[in-house]
């Protein structure tokens, strides 16, 4: 797997001008995979992977595995985890914080072992993360919930089947309740759950484990507790957010792109939007492709959960803002400080101000090249996006957040077309 430790210190040189073109196929989603990895906590034995990405979070998942004693191996787009009868419940402190995606072992290892001990993850830049509606739900289930000298502690003597709603549909925290309720004694239903095709993939996984999940990727989840899960093999499901990321690139840069892997079903209100800005957009059952001529139009956004149009594509969003004709309106519904990215699209010229959750951006035929930092997966490469519709060469700094989200990042640009290259940082 790629991940390369040192990408702190490199960034990426983008040079403006160029345009996407080409096939590209997407492997499995990140939101997914570690989600996945931490569900083989729950059965004893040999859980296999594929199709998982060569992204930097992978291996750091596999450290936060390795410490509670599972065997993890990693050979191309297969993670193979084997899990001891007894994994410990204490998550390592600096394995879980370098990850903060490391809170979905809370449900599986309360789930099997009734107890859980995790660092509370550090605020993130995209917006303060709490978790209290991830032990509202473990409360509900029985257990007892508590934060100690930093961390999260959990323990229950045993968990009975509950009914919680969620006051918003959260990922994680419904990714904690149904994870806990598996194992649960008698049924629990999860209601305004989070629909995310990544919930439904656990949920595929979890049923092909032996449990009883019904209704994942729609509102109301329910679960029929059952005394063990046996471990299988299961593909990881495409990532969408890498597949729309290719799809915004073509429209940007006024390119042709065909992405494969993905079920457009998951993007659907991305690629309606891209239509709306000037598109022509054709789907497959497991591809997408995606043309346009000439400027793209602006357009207004709003984020929200599934199937709303994705915050972890916001920054994507206002990069294409920035290159449209008119003035976008970009409304941020989920992670308050996502837009911290518009700062560095001024950077690059773009006339752009927030107030609150709004952002107006007045397009420009073509941006500044600029130095400009990444501040978080997906605001890299919203930059890279922007740096291929600048008039030189562009800077990406710290693209080591990059890395965590996105498989073979340079290689994938430049197969499309783009010119990009990686190089130690240039102070
Ligand atoms: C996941 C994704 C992330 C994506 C997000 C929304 C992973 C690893 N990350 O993050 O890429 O942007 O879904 O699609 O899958 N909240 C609370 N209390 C809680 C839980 C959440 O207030 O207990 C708030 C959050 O601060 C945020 C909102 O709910 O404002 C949505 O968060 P959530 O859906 O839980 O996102 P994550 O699971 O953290």
């Amino acid at each position: 797997m790629s991940g390369n430790p040192t990408s702190r210190e490199e960034s990426f040189l983008v040079r403006g001008g160029t345009r996407l073109s080409g096939e590209i196929s997407v492997a499995g989603a990140k939101n997914s995979v570690l989600k996945l990895m931490a569900v083989a906590l729950m059965a004893e034995g040999r859980t296999t992977l594929t199709n998982c990405p060569s992204i930097s979070d992978v291996p750091a998942m596999a450290d936060v595995l390795r410490h509670l004693g599972c065997t993890v191996e990693i050979s191309g787009d297969t993670v193979v985890i084997d899990t001891p009868a007894e994994p410990g419940h204490i998550a390592d402190d600096k394995a879980a914080q370098r990850l903060r995606a490391s809170v979905c072992i809370l449900g599986p290892l309360v789930g099997r072992h009734h107890r859980a001990v995790i660092a509370m993850p550090g605020g993130d830049a995209i917006g303060s993360r709490p978790l209290n509606w991830h032990q509202n739900g473990l409360n509900r289930l029985g257990a007892r919930t508590r934060m100690d000298h930093g961390r999260l502690v959990a323990e229950a003597t045993e968990l009975r089947g509950a009914s919680y709603e969620l006051s918003f549909p959260s990922v994680g925290a419904t990714e904690t309740f149904v994870t806990a309720a598996v194992l649960a004694k008698g049924t629990s239903v999860l209601k305004n759950a989070a629909r995310e095709p990544e919930i439904v993939d656990i949920c595929d996984l979890l049923n092909e484990m032996g449990a009883q999940i019904s209704g994942a990727g729609t509102s109301t989840i329910t679960i029929r507790g059952v005394d063990e899960l046996t471990p299988v093999s299961h593909r990881v499901v495409g990532d969408r957010i890498v597949a729309a990321t290719w799809a915004m690139g073509a429209v940007m840069t006024r390119g042709d792109v065909t992405v494969t892997g993905i079920d457009p079903m998951f993007i659907h209100v991305v690629l309606e939007n891209l239509r709306a800005v000037g598109a022509d957009v054709e789907t497959g059952p497991d591809h997408i492709r995606v043309r346009q001529e000439g400027r793209p139009r602006a357009r207004d956004i709003r984020t929200l959960p599934f199937p709303g149009f994705p915050t972890d594509l916001q920054p994507m969003a206002i990069a294409l803002a920035s290159v449209s004709e008119g003035v976008s309106v970009v409304t941020e519904n989920l992670f308050e400080a996502r837009f911290r990215f518009v700062e560095e699209m001024v950077r690059m010229g773009v006339d752009a101000e927030t107030d609150g959750h709004h952002a107006k951006i007045v397009g420009r035929e073509r941006l500044d090249s600029a130095t400009v930092w990444a501040s978080d997966i997906r605001a890299g490469a919203g930059l890279v996006l922007a740096g291929m519709c600048a008039d030189d060469v562009t800077e990406v700094c710290e693209v080591f957040h990059i890395d965590r989200g996105y498989s073979d990042f340079v290689g994938n640009v430049r197969s499309l077309g783009g010119d990009i290259e990686r190089v130690p940082i240039h102070r």
